[in-house]
């Protein structure tokens, strides 16, 4: 029989960090533990009822049942261009600006096929969502690190990067609010990081996924739009799967500079055939009137994120009360390694959280908590943390 043996790209992926806490999960559950899963970000919460309508009868149309547009349909892109204009006050052009995703996941793997050339030099700041450096390194790019750390607020040292590395760096990857840390970026953060990119002529690919789970108007993230020439270097990355409980459906956006859009498009012409159109068309009615369910789900994640940061803080945890995502990231107490830590809590409690190595080498000596339980489930979870750390 032939082996046929994977291709140099997969045996290349880094090893799956959180193989031991699933091991360790398959073995409480074996022992018959209720095992209650702080670790997937994934909305518990269904789609609003009305999307759903707006599927049914999007559905029902023949028309919706042929390829779809290979970008996207106008109506779709001409939603995404007014919600950007309504939430952050962003100009995008509809036509030459936007492109739909099937999912952001979709576009961010695709993105740096259309930009790297092989031995091409991209930043990723970390820890960070895995997508971002499994991408670069699927184009043949090669993968620089850059550290977030919590004395720079999760915010790369733009300064310690060095003019020669700006210099070969054809993209840097950012994500605000951030997976796993939970920080948002600045106004001045993102000035600086626009002024780089556009002296050192680098792509900003800015992954946007959680901008409207935040708790408190003051703390609305940004889009990197909103910075002066951001446009001249930026594409920004966008997705209706947390801001309306769409993860199931696939559907995202990447919208910003119009030559960064045409280089996705194209790639995406030539390997998917875009988003089932009657999705499209509920997209549209989510984009158009979700603002009220998407203020509901705040304040519910909202409620959550002050039980778990409660219950941390009761059990001498250190953990910083997020401003937006739907993530605590929470110290490892007493130094242990993060992935130790996860599964000895998971074999104490039977709660799941995440080890923050698992999401690259800065996250060690951090774990992650996914705030998509809720209820007296997540109750129930945060008294076994207390009771067990
Ligand atoms: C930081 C980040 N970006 C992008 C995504 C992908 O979201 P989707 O493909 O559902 O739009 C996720 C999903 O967990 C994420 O955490």
């Amino acid at each position: 029989m032939p082996e046929f043996p994977f291709a140099d790209r997969l045996t290349k992926l880094p090893p799956y960090l959180f193989a031991a806490i699933d091991e360790a999960k398959a073995e409480v559950q074996a022992r018959g533990v209720d095992i209650i899963s702080l670790g997937i970000g994934d909305p518990d919460m269904p789609t609003p009822d009305f999307i759903i309508e707006a599927l049914y009868k999007a559905a029902k149309k023949p028309a919706n049942h042929q390829y779809p547009s290979y970008i996207g349909l106008p109506v779709f892109r001409q939603a995404v261009a007014e919600w950007y204009k309504g939430r952050f006050d962003v100009d995008l052009d509809w036509e030459s600006e936007v492109v739909s995703l099937i999912g952001s996941k979709e576009g961010i793997a695709h993105f740096p096929l259309a930009f790297l050339n092989p031995g091409d030099l991209a930043l990723v700041c970390t820890p960070n969502y895995p997508v971002y450096p499994t991408a670069v390194d699927f184009a043949g790019g090669e993968v620089q690190f850059v550290p977030l750390l919590k004395e720079n607020d999760y915010l790369p040292d733009l300064e310690a990067i060095g003019d020669d590395t700006w210099r070969r760096a054809k993209m840097i990857f950012i994500n605000y609010p951030n997976n796993p840390t939970a920080a948002v970026a600045t106004e001045d953060f993102y000035a600086r990081l626009v002024e780089k990119a556009r002296e050192f002529e680098t792509i900003i690919a800015s992954d946007a996924a959680y901008t409207e789970l935040y708790f408190d108007e003051k703390d609305k993230p940004l889009s990197i739009l909103q910075t002066p020439g951001a446009k001249e270097v930026a594409i920004e990355f966008h997705s209706l799967s947390k801001t309306y409980n769409m993860t199931g459906w696939r559907i995202g956006m990447a919208v910003g500079n119009a030559k960064l859009v045409e280089g996705l498009g194209k790639i995406k012409t030539n390997v998917d055939s875009g988003i089932f159109q009657a999705v499209q068309e509920a997209g549209v009615e989510a984009l158009k009137k979700g603002d009220h369910y998407a203020e509901q789900f705040r304040k519910v994640y909202k409620d959550r994120r002050d039980t778990v940061v409660a219950g941390l803080r009761k059990a001498g945890i250190e953990c910083e009360e997020p401003k937006a995502s739907f993530y605590v990231w929470a110290k490892v107490p007493g130094g242990a390694p993060s992935t130790e830590f996860c599964k000895e809590i998971l074999q104490r409690t039977g709660v799941v959280v995440t080890p923050g190595v698992g999401f690259g080498q800065p996250g060690e000596g951090y774990f992650r908590i996914a705030l998509t339980v809720g209820g007296q489930r997540l109750d129930e979870a945060v008294s076994r943390l207390v009771e067990n750390l």
